[in-house]
């Protein structure tokens, strides 16, 4: 067991990547194993949390002791955020689909002999962390969301933090190999006045170490 500095607190995490359809057989997608965004779900678990996850498709387990919620697009996943609010803190850890097929297809795309390819109209899907952090009546008092960046790590998180709204950026180095879908990853928690750089680490000890933070955070904070 250990302590449990999150007792009685709700948290909300997304994680893992949306599909976006085509066609009833095609999607687009972004490259995400949720296996950042799972550690988290299952850290504030043990940290005590009640832990709602909302996962897009991925292939690794539901984290136990966790209720996980799973979607398939982004507009799916904001509605599944939306319902289960209210949360004290809200992670963002999903590589949401910037874009969705305007209208997909009822039936499978044929390919005919001689014809054109189809024209793929996108468009934008609604930005989740943002929505939630606009919200006015119950804005989870801790909104973390995640960057990946491969240069300029810090100034576009802190771009980021304030556009989006948000209370800490946890940026990703991905400028090296191995981040996305291994099992270690090097992160720098950035908030309006503070940089915390972390060396490269398992993602289960990012996670522990994150959650920690953030309960220090919302003690200072409450
Ligand atoms: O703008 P960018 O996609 O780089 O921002 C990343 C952060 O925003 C992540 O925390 C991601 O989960 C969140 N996000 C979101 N909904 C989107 C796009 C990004 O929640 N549509």
């Amino acid at each position: 067991s250990g302590p449990k500095p999150l007792a009685g607190k709700r948290v909300l995490i997304t994680s893992g990547p949306t599909h976006e359809p085509i066609d009833p057989v095609r999607y687009i997608a972004n490259r995400s194993s949720g296996k950042q965004g799972h550690a988290i779900a299952a850290a504030a678990a043990a940290a005590g949390a009640s832990v709602t996850l909302v996962s897009g498709p991925v292939t690794i387990p539901d984290p136990a002791g966790v209720e996980t919620i799973h979607v398939e697009s982004a507009r799916e996943m904001l509605a599944a955020v939306e319902s289960a609010l209210p949360a004290d803190i809200a992670i963002f850890a999903a590589a949401v689909a910037d874009w969705r097929v305007a209208e997909a297809a009822p039936g499978k795309l044929k390919k005919q002999a001689g014809a054109e390819a189809p024209a793929l109209a996108l468009v934008e899907n609604p930005d989740i962390l943002a929505t939630v952090a606009a919200r006015e009546i119950d804005r989870p008092a801790l909104v973390v969301g995640f960057a990946a960046e491969t240069d300029n790590v810090i100034d576009y998180a802190r771009a980021k933090l304030a556009r989006k709204g948000c209370d800490l950026i946890v940026a990703n180095d991905v400028g090296g190999t191995g981040v996305m879908g291994g099992d270690a990853n090097t992160v720098h928690l950035v908030s309006a006045d503070n940089v915390e750089t972390w060396p490269t680490l398992p993602k289960s000890e990012v996670a522990t170490r994150l959650i920690a933070h953030l309960a220090a955070m919302s003690k200072a904070g409450s």
